[in-house]
């Protein structure tokens, strides 16, 4: 048994989870994630499952995306990022109501189900309803040889290495690089990105992984913060656009972990609902990065300030707007819009790490929660 424990010590690289150790490895798994796709210097982006179904894609009516837990979120992002990048229609599915619903699938449809493990039984049996209806399947999955990349057409892996800890994290950040990958190669394909956009993408997301490793450096910060808030039963959090899957993470993150009731919104949908909520035990965590509607987002705490909510922002470096009316706040790095979650996402994961490591909790092995869910 001694052994078996420092071999676990071993794996666990120095850190005390395993979580915490991927949630360390996100600089190098994105950079393993573009590499030898992203090349830069020609200005080009090379997928061999892409380009080998370029028509299939170009001749999409919509892309649906399938998954299930953080892989839904990240195809949530992937949502805002084609429609906005390659102007391709997105519909984002729970693979379990999707495969219920006897849904219109046609041969000019594209399915991308994403998947870490790869075998999620809900999202294999989606893929297998939608190639019989005769659509186009693409898979984008951690786990190479997995069900889910032997059941589909094509794919793109992840490459963001063995992921241990059941709350997910770098298979995240990982699933949405390869995404935007598809998106602007796609763009591109289609001319409805401009070569120097194209471009000024392609260098930003060369420097994520720098500053995915600035941004983990808020993690005296964020302990803090975790510490003054771990006893609160609820948490609301907030953002927009981009950032509006990324709030659905958080909250999602805190709940699988820590075992704090958490929701996340859509910041302007407060408004229809969850404000009923606020009062000065409610703390808020609101994703206000400067691109990106920050000025409503900023109304948005104004109304949380004025019912005395707690108020945690995730803000651009030399924010000051926010500063003034929070009562917390976590700086990323400034970067492109619909990169932005590749940063906000990174102490989201360190606050409910720490929360959950104070509160006691099994970190990496939640209670009710699997891995990879292989029955319906
Ligand atoms: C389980 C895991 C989640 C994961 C989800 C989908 O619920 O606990 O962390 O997001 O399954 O898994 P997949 O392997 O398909 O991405």
């Amino acid at each position: 048994q001694e052994l078996q424990i420092n071999l676990e010590q071993i794996e666990k690289g120095g850190y005390e989870h395993f979580m915490l150790k991927e949630i360390h490895e996100q600089p190098k798994a994105i950079q393993d994630t573009y590499r030898g796709r992203l090349l830069r210097n020609e200005a080009i982006i090379k997928m061999a499952g892409i380009e080998d179904n370029m028509k299939k894609f170009l001749n999409a009516n919509r892309i649906i995306v399938v998954a299930c837990g953080t892989s839904w979120h990240a195809g949530l992002v992937a949502e805002y990022i084609f429609e906005d990048l390659a102007r391709i229609p997105v519909e984002v599915e729970y693979a379990s109501e999707f495969r219920y619903r006897n849904p219109v699938i046609t041969e000019n449809d594209v399915l991308i189900a994403i998947s870490q493990s790869g075998e999620t039984a809900d999202t294999l049996a989606a893929i297998k309803l939608a190639k019989s209806k005769g659509a186009f399947v693409f898979g984008v999955c951690n786990v190479v040889g997995s069900s889910i990349a032997r059941e589909s057409h094509a794919g793109a892996y992840t490459h963001a290495g063995p992921e241990i800890g059941v709350a997910s994290t770098k298979a995240f950040t990982t699933q949405i690089t390869v995404l935007t990958l598809i998106a602007l190669r796609l763009a591109r394909a289609k001319g409805t990105i401009s070569s120097s956009d194209f471009r000024q993408h392609l260098l930003e997301l060369e420097m994520i992984p720098g500053k995915v490793e600035q941004a983990l450096k808020s993690d005296d910060l964020i302990k803090n913060i975790a510490n003054i808030y771990k006893d609160a039963k609820n948490m609301l959090y907030l953002g927009r656009g981009f950032n509006f899957p990324v709030a659905l993470e958080g909250a999602l993150k805190l709940k699988e972990i820590s075992y704090i009731h958490a929701e996340g919104y859509p910041a302007a949908e407060m408004k229809h609902g969850p404000i009923a909520l606020i009062d000065e035990n409610m703390p808020v965590i609101v994703i206000a990065t400067k691109k990106g509607h920050y000025e409503k987002v900023v109304s948005n705490i104004q109304e949380i300030k004025s019912r005395k909510g707690k108020i945690i922002g995730i803000v651009t470096e030399g924010d000051v707007q926010v500063r003034q009316l929070a009562d917390h706040v976590i700086e990323v790095p400034e970067s492109l819009e619909a990169l932005s979650p590749l940063l906000t996402t990174i102490p989201l994961q360190l606050l409910s790490y720490h929360i959950a490591v104070m509160l006691g909790k099994n970190v990496d092995q939640p209670r009710n929660l699997a891995k990879s869910v292989t029955v319906e």
